[in-house]
């Protein structure tokens, strides 16, 4: 007799990422924010306790780097508080966390950098707020952190930076990478996962889907953006190379 697999809940189901893994996993539970608003403790324990599930993927965020300048107190309550209730809700029941971290933890003044290197000093109040927020997930006891980082599927500025580096792609290049990982979360031992592909400047990115995009300067953004924020991967594609799995 087949038996059914326990469900996986995602957090943020209505994002980028979360639209794309939805797609890629069709069982995902995805509760709207009104079911289950991560800034109010009852409504996260509520929407958890309703679904039991076996992992909850954590991808609801505040993320408008330049708005959590201008109003730091709605980031902190969704980033920070908003992890702090879905960790102790995870807790609770016993379920393992997959909280979706950012390169931006790093202070970006070195690159390459490998889950065992120390992260900060954040650059700018999100990135602070996801760093703070790793902290936080941690308090599920049975968590993994999977730093990553994405844009959109096209790119939306005329201008991208070329002293800008990073081990980003497109959504659609990374959701499915974050979906093999929650598809295998149960053969992964590891606290922290890089998930990301090769370092290059923003720029070189940018001109793979919008190749009229024009050159740009870090200085010129409205926001301290850090300078080289690339992941090494090494831990992930060797996990990877087990699973039986084609990129
Ligand atoms: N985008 C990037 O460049 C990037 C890079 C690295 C890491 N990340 C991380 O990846 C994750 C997903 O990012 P994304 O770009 O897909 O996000 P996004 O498109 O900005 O979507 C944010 C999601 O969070 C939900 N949300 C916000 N406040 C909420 C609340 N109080 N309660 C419940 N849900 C709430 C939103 O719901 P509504 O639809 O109801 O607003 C939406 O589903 C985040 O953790 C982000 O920090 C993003």
């Amino acid at each position: 007799m087949e038996t059914t697999p326990p469900p996986v809940l995602i957090t943020g189901g209505s994002g980028r990422l979360g639209q794309e893994l939805r797609g890629l996993l069709p069982n995902l539970l995805a509760p709207t924010r009104q079911e289950l608003d991560v800034t109010n403790p009852h409504s996260v324990r509520s929407a958890v306790e309703r679904a039991r599930p076996a992992l909850i993927v954590h991808a609801a965020a505040y993320t408008d780097v330049a708005g959590a300048e201008r109003d730091r107190e709605a980031c902190w309550r969704v980033n920070v508080e908003g992890t702090r209730h879905v960790a102790a809700a995870a807790a609770a029941i016993g379920a393992r966390l997959i909280y979706i971290s950012t390169d931006y933890v790093f202070s970006g003044e070195q690159g390459h950098y490998r889950e065992t290197d120390v992260p900060g000093p954040p650059v700018n109040s999100y990135a602070l707020t996801k760093l703070v927020a790793e902290e936080a997930a941690r308090q599920a006891k049975q968590v993994l952190i999977v730093r990553t980082s994405f844009r959109p599927r096209e790119f939306q500025h005329p201008v991208a930076f070329e002293d800008v580096y990073t081990s980003q792609d497109y959504v659609d290049v990374i959701a499915p990478m974050i979906a093999e990982v929650i598809r295998h979360a149960d053969q992964i031992p590891d606290e922290v996962l890089h998930v990301a592909t090769e370092r290059k400047s923003v720029y070189d990115l940018a001109r793979r889907r919008k190749p009229d995009v024009r050159p740009g300067r870090r200085a010129e953004a409205k926001v301290l953006l850090p300078a080289d924020v690339s992941l090494n991967t090494e831990r992930w594609q060797a996990l990877r190379g087990t699973w039986g799995e084609s990129a």
